[in-house]
């Protein structure tokens, strides 16, 4: 029997333990918070809906790191989130060091999990969680391309008056403004979205995608969680059922699309091992660039990370 925990019981913790407990794939999510009450009291929420969603799945709230003995899979969602008007790199004294000290407590009670991180700026964070951790790179990953194409899909889905359910696309890059969605990638059940679409309102909706994190957070004032918390539930539940789902994550590069050491978004397969394979596209030069561009600035934000010293 497989055990999920999620660490961090803010919107996007709570939202990952709850869509999980409704997949209903394991006997047990626990939520773990260094604010105990909180995860207590939003797992005890979540498991009074068991009755009426009917799921068996039950939520655990704990601040101690010894329930989340012998986990599978760990998904780290801690730290601070964006404020209007900050990017997500400006979090990254604050997270590196939550996230760090947070991987090491997961580890000193579990061998050899899966770690999924939430935590931004995603790319550097999932190489501190990488670096902390010292499993294997496979065993360590982000979730991001799976929410930044759902963002993507969205847009299309309401430009095309179609369901969002036929739209299938490919985004690559790091987790910030320098994403890069690819149109040559997307269609719409099997149509390439390109004889669906003007070019001008496309590129209008690949703008729009690369800073559809920050529009949410002018809107509410904190960063988003339905959309990232269905997202990393979805990566868990394509690891536990062995599915060998074709995602984009967060994942080291070793000499793939000319990238090495880095952590960066890319189409991966996912299942029971974790990222079973990397998939390479034949990109052209124009993406080739853009890639490059978004690998640039996850390097610059990597030296930050590396200069904090932790
Ligand atoms: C976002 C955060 C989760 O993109 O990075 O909404």
């Amino acid at each position: 029997m497989s055990k999920v925990t999620v660490v961090g019981a803010g919107n996007v913790g709570a939202t990952v333990a709850n869509v999980l407990a409704h997949k209903d794939l394991v006997k047990e999510v626990v939520l773990l918070d260094i604010k105990g009450d909180l995860a207590r009291g939003k797992a005890l929420d979540s498991w009074q809906q068991a009755s009426i969603d009917y799921y068996s799945t039950y939520l655990k709230g704990t601040d101690d790191y010894k329930d989340t003995a012998n986990s599978d899979i760990v998904v780290i969602t801690a730290g601070i989130p964006r404020k209007p008007g900050m990017s997500r790199d400006d979090l990254i004294s604050t997270n590196a060091k939550i996230v760090t000290a947070v991987t090491k407590s997961i580890m000193e009670h579990s061998k050899n999990p899966i770690i999924i991180v939430v935590s931004n700026p995603l790319d550097v964070m999932t190489y501190a969680a990488y670096k902390a951790s010292g499993l294997d790179a496979s065993r360590v990953f982000g979730m991001a391309g799976i929410l930044d194409t759902a963002r993507y899909r969205a847009f299309l889905a309401t430009a095309l008056d179609v369901s969002p359910k036929d739209i299938q696309a490919v985004l690559m890059g790091g987790h910030g403004d320098t994403m890069v969605p690819l149109p040559r990638y997307t269609t719409v059940a099997g149509i390439p979205v390109t004889e669906l679409i003007d070019e001008k309102d496309l590129d209008a909706i690949v703008d729009r995608t690369k800073v559809g994190g920050g529009e949410l957070v002018k809107l509410m004032g904190t960063s988003a969680w339905y959309a990232p918390g269905a997202a990393a539930a979805q990566m868990v539940e394509a690891i536990l059922k062995n599915e060998n789902r074709i995602f984009p994550c967060c994942a080291m590069l070793n000499g793939q699309y000319g990238v090495k050491g880095l952590f960066l978004g890319v189409p991966v397969k996912l299942g029971k091992a974790g990222i079973e394979q990397i998939i390479e596209l034949k990109l052209n030069k124009e993406e080739m660039h853009l890639l490059e561009e978004s690998a640039g600035h996850v390097r610059s934000v990597m030296d930050v990370f590396k200069n904090m010293d932790i």
